[in-house]
């Protein structure tokens, strides 16, 4: 487990998350339906074939942890039996990228998934979060956010994004000439002209009455608990669910795949599966990404061992496995040493690894119930008894 992800879970459980595990292989058509026919993940980048059995099913591995968690949510019936529900998860995913620093085609998420609250306190809990992961670990993010309106008011965005894309394509891309009547929001994605994306129509200028208040109460309450949003009206993310509010966190040092978090409202999905009219909400970390974004900011703690423990003879072998259970129970990160080894060399490969200490366990040295400790920084070495032995290694003695 890597550190983002350890500091991920432990936030998820105070923000009151149960853990969902979920199938990294599913049907495809799951994907399809909810990722969305149109997205890239689901035209071009995900790995599916035919199962041996009778039918030869069609399978993928998860390009994304969504999907499988609204159906696993649908299939318990919580749609119905207990909608509100606060779920997370963690695994591999893959994509059919091209593969670059913090893009790969397997990669990891941390995930939340929120069911069953369509208020914006719910998605201004969400930003903050996600704020306090990144904050946590000790990186700095910026924090951009979009309203992309509802079945309400995105009808009429789609329509003035069709008439924009007709108008200006002789400048578009070739990805952008497809997306035109399948998929319109992703002519805002275009990493290709980034500069004519920019004079494309903005959601927010079509939202209705009801979204609009939806995002600006998001935002001022976010801001109220420590986190500045920037508006990006460009922000539409790649999958085909979202309704509303849509956001991204990104980090220092990692190049052009910058985003570390990414995630949005779905009020629409869970009854598109076939469950309840029941909304959602969630977000997905790159723990790759989080990882090198750590490693660029210096922030990977020095993961050095305590001690290395030594036996030197058959009695001190005989004990050594016991006495270094007990030390590693008492919380300390212990090495052990080969016997088949000489002293010289352990010590030399104590230093190598960074340990503190190296204890050496003669024969002699056990039947009095002590132990050699030497402190490998200052190269000094004492007698230690051995009840009082974490202790010393602890430096509490
Ligand atoms: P996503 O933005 O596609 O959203 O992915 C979430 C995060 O996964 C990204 O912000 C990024 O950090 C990381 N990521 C994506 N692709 C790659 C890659 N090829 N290599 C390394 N890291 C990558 C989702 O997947 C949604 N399911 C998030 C969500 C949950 N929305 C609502 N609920």
């Amino acid at each position: 487990m890597s550190l983002a992800e350890d500091r991920a879970r432990e936030i998820a459980l105070r923000y009151n998350y149960s853990e969902i595990r979920i199938p990294a292989l599913e049907r495809i058509e799951l994907f399809a339906r909810s990722t969305g026919e149109t997205s890239d993940v689901v035209e071009k980048q995900m790995y599916s074939f035919s199962d041996r059995d009778e039918s030869e099913t069609v399978v993928a591995l998860r390009p994304e942890g969504t999907p499988g968690v609204v159906r696993a949510y649908i299939e318990a019936g919580l749609d119905r039996s207990d909608p509100e529900q606060r779920l997370f998860y963690s695994g591999p995913v893959f994509r059919r990228e091209r593969p670059q620093k913090g893009r790969y085609r397997q990669f990891y998420q941390f995930g939340v998934e929120v069911f069953g609250r369509t208020d914006p306190a719910c998605d201004a809990e969400m930003l903050v979060m996600a704020d306090e992961i990144c904050k946590s670990l000790g990186i700095t993010t910026r924090c951009e956010v979009n309203s992309i309106g509802d079945a309400t008011c995105r009808p009429a965005f789609r329509a003035a994004l069709i008439e924009w894309g007709r108008a200006h394509l002789a400048e578009l891309c070739a990805d952008c000439h497809n997306r035109i009547e399948r998929n319109p929001l992703r002519l805002l994605d275009c990493k290709i002209d980034v500069k004519l994306a920019a004079s494309a129509p903005s959601s927010l200028d079509y939202l209705c009455e009801n979204c609009r208040v939806h995002f600006d109460s998001v935002r001022t309450l976010a801001a109220a608990a420590g986190v500045e949003t920037m508006i990006n009206p460009r922000l539409v993310r790649g999958l085909d669910y979202y309704t509303r509010t849509a956001f991204e966190f990104m980090a220092e040092g990692l190049g052009a795949q910058s985003t570390v978090i990414g995630g949005g409202r779905y009020d629409g999905l869970v009854e598109a599966m076939g469950g309840a009219a029941i909304a959602g909400i969630g977000f997905g970390m790159g723990v790759d990404r989080m990882a090198i974004a750590l490693e660029a900011a210096g922030l990977v703690p020095d993961a050095k061992p305590d001690a290395m423990v030594i036996a030197m003879g058959t009695d001190a072998l005989a004990n050594v496995v016991a006495m270094v259970r007990e030390l590693r129970r008492n919380n300390l990160r212990i090495e052990t040493g080969s016997p088949e080894r000489k002293l010289k060399p352990l010590l030399a490969r104590a230093a190598k690894i960074g340990a503190r200490f190296a204890v050496i366990v003669g024969d002699n040295e056990l039947a009095r119930g002590v132990v050699q400790l030497k402190d490998l920084g200052s190269g000094q070495q004492r007698e230690v008894g051995i009840a009082g032995l974490a202790d010393a290694i602890a430096n509490k003695s």
